[in-house]
């Protein structure tokens, strides 16, 4: 039988994006990231909303260009229901719901999260069961056992900061503008750590690595997060852009808080995965992008033995193929949803 032609619509946060999937398989892929809230070093809810509202038809056109197809040809359109910013996600919602209406098309919410576990299929393919995911995002930090679609167990979660959250602020502190995680990698990749690099070198710099008594699956970004900022307001001066660094003490900073949150990420993955017999690790997320981070994990995979699957960054960070691949799966397992479906923003993996 003929497979419905899918669009995938994500607007959680500052990434507006659409994706058209057939038979299958992801054929366009539009991901537009908001500039707008650097200037304010943070997304702004508000303009997340009024930007998701301008910039959501054409990324949803420029799909049906690359695809070669209409409006018409839309079989099925899968939304982001949360978690992720209430005014955000509503503007996702009432366009898949009004376009579903005017056709009648299934519908289905997905969840943001799910949609990073499962998106990582779309380049590896069949996902073994069960398998360990992590992701690892500018909201999010957790690690979770998959044993398929919709049957997830909670392992560990971040007490407080996220991964993205921590590099953003400190990236913030250091000037990097926001958000911070991807040039603050950059420059702790500039000094070419091989995959033996952090223990064959003494890093001038280390800061420490939080471990929570009681919870060895879970993870804790503020510490390091306050190591960094005193150690920035001991030795550098402050302007309005962030503590004045010279180049080359940012590499050797950057770098050090690298080295801590892969340290950190990779701890409590090795503990997760003493939990069951998975089959495979799955990181995703926008931290999950880190070639620092990546290069780590690789590390860490092969001295154990572990099969790695990360997706490639542009799924790694907001995308709408990973809600379009997950819709499609929830669809072919049954699962659509009714109309009256509303927005979860703090809607969880179980
Ligand atoms: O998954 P994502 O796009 O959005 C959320 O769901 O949060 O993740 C965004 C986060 C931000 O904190 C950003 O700084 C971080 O991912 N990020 C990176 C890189 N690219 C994005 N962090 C480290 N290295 C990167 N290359
Ligand atoms: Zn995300």
């Amino acid at each position: 039988m003929k497979q419905p032609v899918v669009l995938g619509i994500e607007t959680s946060c500052d990434e507006t994006a659409a994706a058209l999937l057939i038979e299958g398989r992801i054929v366009a892929d539009c991901t537009t990231t908001q500039l707008l809230h650097k200037e304010y070093g943070g997304v702004v809810p508000e303009l997340a909303s009024r930007a998701h509202e301008r910039l959501l038809m054409s990324a949803v056109q420029e799909v049906l260009d690359e695809a070669k197809i209409t409006v018409k040809d839309i079989g099925a359109v899968a939304v982001t229901r949360g978690p992720g910013l209430a005014g955000a996600l509503l503007v996702g919602m009432s366009f898949a719901k009004g376009l579903v209406t005017a056709r009648q098309i299934p519908f289905i919410g997905v969840n943001h999260l799910e949609g990073h576990l499962w998106g990582a299929e779309i380049t590896h393919g069949k996902l073994p069961l069960p398998f360990l995911g992590m992701i690892i995002s500018g909201g999010h930090t957790m690690t979770v056992g998959v044993n398929g679609l919709g049957r997830y167990e909670k392992l560990g979660e971040t007490h407080d900061d996220a991964a993205g959250e921590l590099l953003d602020k400190v990236g913030r502190m250091m000037g990097y503008g926001f958000p911070a995680g991807e040039s603050l990698d950059r420059d702790a990749m500039s000094c070419q750590p091989t995959p033996r690099h952090y223990d064959t070198t003494t890093p001038a710099l280390r800061f420490p690595r939080a471990r929570i008594k009681g919870d060895p699956l879970g993870f804790s970004f503020s510490g390091l997060k306050t190591a960094v900022l005193y150690y920035l307001r001991e030795k550098y001066e402050r302007r309005a852009i962030g503590y004045m660094i010279p180049d080359a003490e940012r590499i050797g900073i950057s770098t050090a808080i690298m080295e801590a949150v892969s340290d950190m990420l990779i701890n409590g993955l090795a503990t997760a995965w003493e939990t069951d017999d998975y089959r495979a690790l799955v990181v995703s997320g926008g931290v999950a992008s880190s070639r620092y981070l990546r290069i780590r994990l690789e590390q860490f995979a092969a001295e154990n033995d572990i099969p790695l699957l990360i997706p490639p960054p542009r799924h790694c960070t907001d995308n709408g193929a990973m809600i379009a691949y997950t819709g499609y799966l929830r669809l072919q397992a049954g699962f659509t949803s009714k109309l009256d479906l509303s927005i979860d923003p703090s809607a969880s993996l179980w």
